[in-house]
């Protein structure tokens, strides 16, 4: 395509290089990260992911040389080569080989037979793809492992597997081999033996990823519009691959406290009177529950932003009453806008010009659950301001979160077509280029609305995402079904949302579409007890998923996982401000930790909470034990106590109501005490479970919901052990403490050690010894405190 290399020249940290037929670009973004780019499309970079100013971007030392018919461009830790037909090699600074585009062409492994025959009785066809105007091509040495690709459907290993990446709403039970569902993530991480990296084709249109799918010898990306514009991210970490990943795209920021509790919902809680219901049984049933989620029912006639005025005569007031039970209500908005005459919210925007046209420039009409419905162009800022500003109609009834739904965007009356017309910031364009960034627009819009009108940490969920949208918004998974193979792939498809940068994310537990069997559902809140977002929802006309809606032992089973859940909340707080700071999910898949250990390097129906739970539930319909593999190192059984070395698997009792969890040695587990909601209880004593080893943590407060934080207002507590001659020395050290609210004191249980003496800067302090642990209270201040046996 590009032809023999005429030219080049350094111009910033940019080198240009001039081809026969074309321009191609390499820019340094640091040390350890590299774009390549050539302006098929528009001339200068144009993302909606990597935002500016962006900290990703530093300044640094390369040297460029020309030899051998190359160009080298060599920074501190990478050497890159680029050579004619702009081929691009990456090595690591010693010269090892890490990232080698393919020379040979396109070769699929041999298909047999007239498959026309096949799709007489009802096959899908198995066809080559074709080739693409863009197509990058990866030599592949064998052992390659692929992991990211946000949503996709399959195992946590992409290799093997093509995919698609173009927003899609699909409600059929979601399979391996769906191509393409909600987000579009063009970023995956490859794991070899010596290093990670990560490469992120940045390219909103369709794009392609098989992953030596077509032949074992390469793997591809590609597209056939757009730019040429993927980043190489180096590791050699797989933990640095993401936390630069998402310096450039962006990181999740600190939610509030109470995002992290259950959410209840169902296609939909309507009227008032139900919904005040499900808030007393959360209640009566001792049940944990801080949001319900309020679906389309709620609005009058589906019109966003509006209320069902019989339904739900006073919102405000109902809003209001449920704070009383510590319970927040989240109203789901979607973009399209009813064709209307008279609804204020499609009058002003027609007025305005504000919807996506067709070619001739008239309004474009799709069907969504109004009906004849319009599509906001949020590619077009005074439309993202305005959208922005309409959140404040629900934040001023007292909305505390807002769920962004169908913004692939779905439509029922086919696809949006190819030349849907957007303003674009200026840039018109097509729906080709907008269609995988839309829901991303949307959630940007919501997520401004929100901070405006509140000034808090704002919570949007979203169903559609492209990179980057982790900025805005939590994501959930869409409309899986109640199924135990939707239970068992969540896991893999949460994982590598969160190694695709999308550290706050779940899926409906229980499940949407289908019934629910009680055995399912108490399974399914095991796993969902460690999703960063909790939230049981299902559809329309589903038998009743609420917890008490089943037997006892599914209702104790459910509350046990739950309890649990808000207990481990503060630590899921830790975990949520460490994705902020470095982009590492809180939902890990054990080859994050262990990326050397074969063994886990494709583990995907148990993973790691945080670095130190190791969580191994049952995805299997009457299951009562399972094998559990565990790393190297001593770990915990969390149940019993019993202390396990790794590097083995065992078998585990997993009963209807126990998760199998292990922790390893050296961890610290912060803890709440049992609350309904978060904020229920002044929390002056904080719980903190220590299992003995060599490890420090660091626990963090603030006031959970503002962005204080940001200048300085959290207190912070750094805890340390270690093991000598026999005695456990904890120690204590206050770093910053801006918050006013701090706590008073610490209550320890030291787990696994049999302890006759306990002391606090050297004085003796009274201690319970108990089967589960010694337990023991210092105030939470910098001290030193030895335990002896
Ligand atoms: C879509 C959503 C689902 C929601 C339904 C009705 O199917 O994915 O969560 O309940 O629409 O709004």
């Amino acid at each position: 395509m590009w032809g023999k290399r005429t030219g080049y020249e350094k111009e910033g940290r940019r080198v240009r290089i001039q081809f026969e037929h074309g321009e191609g670009q390499i820019e340094i973004v640091n040390p350890w990260v590299i774009n390549v780019f050539s302006p098929l499309h528009t001339q200068e970079h144009e993302s909606r992911a990597v935002e500016h100013p962006n900290f990703a971007f530093e300044d640094c030392d390369f040297r460029v040389s020309e030899r051998d018919g190359r160009i080298e461009i060599v920074t501190a830790e990478l050497n890159v080569k680029v050579y004619d037909h702009f081929h691009v090699d990456f090595y690591d600074a010693v010269g090892t080989p890490l990232c080698l585009d393919y020379r040979g062409s396109r070769d699929p492994f041999l298909r047999r037979g007239n498959v026309d025959i096949a799709e007489g009785e009802g096959h899908e066809a198995m066809r080559t793809t074709g080739h693409h105007k863009i197509q990058i091509l990866k030599a592949m040495e064998g052992g390659e492992k692929f992991y990211g690709l946000g949503d996709k459907t399959g195992p946590l290993n992409k290799k093997g597997y093509e995919y698609e990446m173009w927003n899609t709403d699909d409600p059929s039970p979601h399979v391996e081999s769906h191509k393409s569902l909600y987000k579009s993530i063009p970023f995956f991480i490859t794991l070899k033996e010596r290093a990670a990296y990560g490469l992120f084709f940045d390219n909103p249109f369709k794009t392609f990823f098989d992953m030596g799918k077509e032949n074992s010898d390469y793997y591809y990306f590609g597209a056939d519009d757009g730019n040429l514009d993927y980043y190489f991210i180096y590791g050699p970490d797989m933990k640095n691959v993401v936390t630069r990943y998402t310096a450039l795209t962006g990181r999740t920021p600190l939610p509030q406290l109470w995002t992290l509790g259950a959410h209840q919902s169902r296609w939909s809680y309507a009227p008032e009177a139900r919904v005040m219901e499900i808030a007393d049984k959360f209640r009566e049933h001792d049940l944990p529950l801080d949001a319900i989620h309020l679906d389309i029912d709620y609005m009058d006639g589906y019109r966003v932003f509006t209320w069902d005025g019989e339904r739900f005569p006073d919102p405000a007031a109902m809003i209001e009453k449920l704070k009383e039970q510590g319970i927040k209500i989240v109203t789901i908005i979607d973009p399209g806008v009813k064709k209307d005459k008279g609804y204020s919210i499609y009058d002003e925007g027609l007025d305005k010009g504000y919807y996506a046209t067709d070619r001739d420039g008239v309004t474009y009409v799709n069907t969504v659950w109004p009906g004849d419905s319009v599509y906001p162009d949020f590619s077009n800022e005074p439309v993202r301001q305005w959208w922005a500003g309409n959140q404040k109609i629900m934040t001023d009834a007292g909305v505390a979160g807002i769920w962004n739904d169908m913004n692939e965007p779905a439509s029922f009356t086919g696809p949006l077509p190819d030349d849907v017309r957007f303003k674009n910031d200026g840039r018109e364009t097509d729906h080709r280029e907008v269609h995988n960034v839309y829901g991303h627009l949307m959630s940007q819009s919501t997520y401004d609305g929100i901070l405006n009108a509140t000034g808090k940490r704002p919570f949007v969920i979203t169903r559609a995402a492209y990179a980057g949208t982790q900025k805005y918004s939590t994501v959930w998974t869409g409309d899986n079904q109640s199924f135990w193979e939707h239970l068992r792939m969540s896991i893999p498809m949460t994982l590598n949302l969160g190694l695709s940068g999308f550290a706050f994310n779940g899926c409906d537990v229980g499940g949407f579409s289908h019934d629910c069997t009680p055995e399912l559902l108490a399974r399914w809140v095991q796993v969902g007890a460690f999703s960063p977002l909790f939230r049981n929802h299902t559809a329309i006309g589903t038998r009743d998923q609420e917890p008490w809606a089943y037997d006892e032992q599914t209702l104790n089973a459910y509350r046990k996982a739950m309890k649990l859940r808000y207990r481990m909340l503060p630590y899921l707080y830790d975990l949520m401000r460490e994705a902020e700071n470095t982009g590492l999910p809180p939902m890990r898949p054990l080859v994050l930790e262990y990326p050397q250990d074969e063994s886990v390097q494709e583990l995907d129906d148990q993973f790691l909470f945080g670095s130190m739970m190791l969580i191994a539930p049952v995805v299997e319909q009457g299951k009562r034990h399972r094998a559990v593999y565990l790393p190297e190192g001593k770990w915990y059984d969390y149940a019993s106590g019993e202390v396990l070395e790794g590097g083995q698997a065992i078998l585990a009792d997993a009963p209807l109501d126990v998760c199998p969890i292990y922790v390893s040695a050296g961890s610290f587990l912060p803890a709440y005490p049992d609350q309904k909601y978060v904020g229920e209880l002044k929390i002056k004593e904080l719980l903190l479970d220590v299992y003995p080893g060599t490890g420090e943590y660091v626990h963090t407060q603030d006031d959970g919901e503002s962005f204080d934080y940001r200048s300085g207002s959290y207190n912070e507590y750094r805890f340390s052990q270690s093991e000598k001659d026999g005695e456990l020395e904890i120690k204590l050290e206050k770093g910053n403490s801006g918050y006013a609210e701090a706590y008073s004191s610490f209550r320890l249980t030291v787990h696994g050690l049999s302890v006759s003496w306990v002391e606090l800067n050297g004085e003796a302090i009274p201690f319970l010894a108990e089967i589960r642990g010694t337990t023991f209270h210092i105030p939470a201040e910098s001290g030193t405190v030895r335990l002896k046996r």
